[in-house]
């Protein structure tokens, strides 16, 4: 519904039901609704690309093959499965080196050989948590944590497909600030994807072939995989052809040759197509927004009424950073999520968005995730700090309550002893930006009752299709298809529970 019918619709409610109880939460939330200016699509005016699309199809290949890592053990869906909320669900990702690339989830273990390059630790090697890849057409200023992958030009909204695109590869000038990459790609989705592959601890590997080598030289070494350039001979010749012909029938040539159409850019362009078809959206908070008021429970309507409502009205202002209907400001803040495994400080901290811009009043800032989905999307915090939504949330009214580190279950996990200690500088931090006007964010008591009913608004915010196999299924490669074989596309064998339980 249009929101400028929403006082019709709402004068329409109260003639004819009276003003019982519920009514006066509807009509709160219907106001609450109104002010922030929401219509409940954060998709309005984009093109999506459909995962029916040949180009999908081969993006769907690229991002699932082994044949872009280094090692050839490690895929894009190692981390990214569709089936696991786009992540990986562990806290912090293991790639490359895995004692069983087909194992997903807590019993995802890093090979002891691999362990030598982090200090004999067969922990998480990453520092960060995989965030999801749904919706990955909806972002239009970062990518990654601390937004190393930015757009130019946010307030587009064609994401970051005008106005440029920083990225690891993008020259820094004396001030620090970011020159643009010339080769980003399409779009700040393919432009990220460009990065993995040349990273050791993600596809990489540490091996001799990539020693010395720039990023366009590691990522050349995937191209000639591909086409059998430079006498490349990774793949057999049978192989190289499905890919050909792949490749030809996703850009619709039954002529090019292999040089022609397996370049660089196709690459990295076609696996944001795929990413870009993930469009998650059809969830229950869409369809109340757009008109149907029994499409929440009570709890998460009084839920959503504590996350949109100010501090002096008694909520919990969650809505002055996750805004607008993809809920996020598209900024980075201070929330004081501590630093758990490796870190990148000597002391396994991180200083998030500083290590970009070279700013100390960036440190330990991280990006305002969007929150659809998030009930799929655990561990939560930029480290997976959080395997419980609740006790995020819990976190995120009041980020000085006391870090619990029992609830981590990944095996190997460094510096567990020590976090406390990086959790009170965070906090130091956050004190700071308080005091100086830099952070809006203010501690709030709600009781036990009121922290479920926040939970329950944000599990209103999960698209049902996601439980629904039949469905998930076209954003996985058939496997009995002779060409996933030729292909060597990354199955996942054993995938932790809660991605096959509702
Ligand atoms: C070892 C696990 C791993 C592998 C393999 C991996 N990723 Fe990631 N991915 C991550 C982590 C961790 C981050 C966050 C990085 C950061 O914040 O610095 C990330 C970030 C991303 C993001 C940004 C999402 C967002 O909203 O910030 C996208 C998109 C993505 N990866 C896609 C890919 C693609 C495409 C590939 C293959 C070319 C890939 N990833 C391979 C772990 C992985
Ligand atoms: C001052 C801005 C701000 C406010 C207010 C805020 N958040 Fe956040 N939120 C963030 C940032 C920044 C992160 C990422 C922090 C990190 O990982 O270090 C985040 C992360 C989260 C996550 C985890 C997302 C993920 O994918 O891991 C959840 C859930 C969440 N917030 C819910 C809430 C709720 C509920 C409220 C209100 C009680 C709230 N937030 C208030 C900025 C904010």
């Amino acid at each position: 519904m249009n929101k400028w019918l929403w006082p019709v619709f709402s004068v329409v409610i109260f003639m004819i039901t009276g003003c019982g109880d519920n009514d006066a939460t509807d009509q709160k939330l219907i106001s609450l609704i109104q002010r922030h200016g929401l219509t409940g699509d954060p998709s309005a005016c984009r093109i999506i690309p459909s995962i029916e699309d040949e180009k999908a199809q081969l993006g769907m290949k690229l991002f699932f093959t082994k044949t872009m890592s280094i090692p050839g053990d490690t895929a894009c869906v190692s981390c990214h499965h569709p089936l696991l909320g786009g992540g990986d669900g562990v806290s912090i990702a293991i790639g490359t080196g895995a004692v069983d690339t087909d194992i997903f989830g807590y019993d995802r273990e890093l090979n002891a050989s691999e362990a030598v390059y982090y200090g004999g630790s067969t922990g998480p090697t990453q520092t960060v948590n995989s965030p999801t890849t749904y919706n990955a057409a909806l972002q239009d200023r970062f990518m990654a944590w601390h937004g190393i992958i930015e757009a130019a030009d946010p307030d587009a909204g064609f994401n970051g497909s005008q106005g440029g695109i920083y990225d690891p590869d993008s020259t820094y000038n004396p001030d620090n600030t970011r020159n643009i990459d010339p080769f980003a790609g399409e779009n700040i989705p393919a432009a990220q994807s460009r990065f993995p592959v040349q990273n050791p601890i993600e596809m990489a590997g540490h091996g001799n072939e990539i020693k010395g080598l720039d990023s366009f030289g590691i990522r050349k070494i995937l191209v000639d995989r591909l086409t059998g350039e430079n006498n490349n001979t990774f793949l057999t010749p049978e192989q190289r052809d499905a890919w050909l012909k792949a490749f030809r029938k996703a850009y619709d040539d039954k002529e090019a040759n292999a040089t022609t159409l397996i370049t660089d850019a196709n690459i990295y362009n076609l696996i944001s197509y795929y990413e870009r078809t993930q469009l998650f959206i059809e969830n229950a908070w869409k369809r109340y927004v757009e008109g149907d008021t029994t499409a929440l429970s009570e709890d998460a309507k009084k839920g959503a009424i504590l996350f949109f409502s100010n501090y002096d009205e008694g909520g919990a202002n969650c809505v002055q950073c996750h805004k607008g209907d993809f809920f996020t400001d598209n900024d980075l803040h201070v929330m004081a999520v501590p630093q758990i495994g490796r870190g990148t400080q000597p002391d396994g901290d991180s200083y998030g968005r500083e290590e970009i811009t070279k700013d100390p009043a960036d440190r330990y800032k991280w990006r305002t995730m969007s929150l659809l989905n998030v009930e799929k999307t655990g561990p939560w915090g930029h480290d997976g700090a959080f395997t419980s939504l609740r006790a995020m949330v819990k976190h995120m009214l009041d980020p000085s309550t006391p870090y619990d580190s029992s609830q981590i279950k990944q095996k190997g996990m460094q510096n567990l002893d020590t976090v406390e200690v990086r959790q009170q500088k965070a906090l130091a931090q956050l004190e700071y930006n308080r005091e100086h006007g830099i952070s809006p964010h203010k501690a709030v008591k709600l009781s036990e009752e009121e922290v479920d009913q926040l939970v329950e608004f944000l599990k209103s915010l999960t698209d049902p299709r996601l439980n629904d196999y039949d469905f998930m299924k076209r954003w996985v490669p058939d496997y009995n298809d002779p060409e996933s074989q030729l292909l060597n596309l990354q199955e996942a064998k054993f995938l932790p529970p809660e991605a096959t339980q509702p």
